[in-house]
């Protein structure tokens, strides 16, 4: 199988020195590119900036915006059969980037964004994308509302969906609990580190790419 997946935060620039970026540690996907090269699979992970090692065997390809991360995914998805994107990709991108750095005058400053392609959102219209389609789900309330609804409006198979505000897990941890929604039902796993969690979930993915495959 070939398998793309994204991983990591974005980094989107304000001027040549400073940057707006989130708390993605890049770890669940690092281990998910892991677990399937380790079962065999072609693996391409597309990443922001980690600090982590690539997984020996996977194709990689470094990126730092949520602009960069969608070309890079649009030039890759024609092969894949399966595409994982657990990057964390900022919502909003500064309007302008300045030349020179951005100098303190005023006692506010006032920044203007503008919205950032959604790429996983992209997947089946956009770019045609007509394999297995699995997104997660970062959140701090209504975790399976909220996963539901991204589900049916990114046309994914599967959301990987974890509540964020839970101590001890999701970003930056080893550990996470995830929800499997899918369209017809739920599945709540347990509490797991990422590098086991990443193993049920390949194993998970690999078979529902065979349930849906015609
Ligand atoms: O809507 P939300 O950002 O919470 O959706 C999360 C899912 O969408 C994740 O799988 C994430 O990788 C993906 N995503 C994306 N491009 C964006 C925003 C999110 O691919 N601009």
């Amino acid at each position: 199988m070939h398998v793309l997946i994204t991983a990591g935060p974005t980094r989107e620039p304000l001027d040549p020195l400073r940057y707006l970026t989130n708390r993605s540690s890049g770890k669940m996907g690092y281990a998910l590119a892991h677990a399937f090269v380790g079962a065999g699979h072609s693996v391409l992970l597309i990443s922001g900036p980690t600090e982590l090692d690539v997984p020996g065997g996977v194709d990689f390809i470094p990126v730092e915006t949520a602009a960069e991360m969608h070309s890079a995914v649009a030039q890759s998805l024609g092969h894949i059969d399966i595409a994982v994107f657990a990057a964390a990709v900022a919502d909003y991108t500064p309007a302008s980037v300045a030349a020179h750095k951005i100098k303190k005058a005023a006692a506010t400053l006032t920044l203007e964004l503008v919205r950032t392609p959604d790429i996983l959102g992209a997947a089946r219209g956009e770019f045609g994308f007509t394999g297995t389609l699995v997104g997660f789900a970062a959140e701090t309330q209504n975790l399976e509302a909220n996963a539901r609804d991204k589900l049916v409006r990114k046309h994914c198979d599967l959301i990987i969906a974890n509540d964020v505000s839970k101590p001890g897990i999701g970003f930056g941890s080893d550990h996470n609990e995830v929800l499997l929604v899918y369209p017809e039902y739920n599945e709540a796993l347990p509490p797991a580190s990422k590098h086991t969690l990443a193993h049920h979930l390949a194993t998970v993915i690999l078979e529902l790419h065979q349930r849906r495959k015609p």
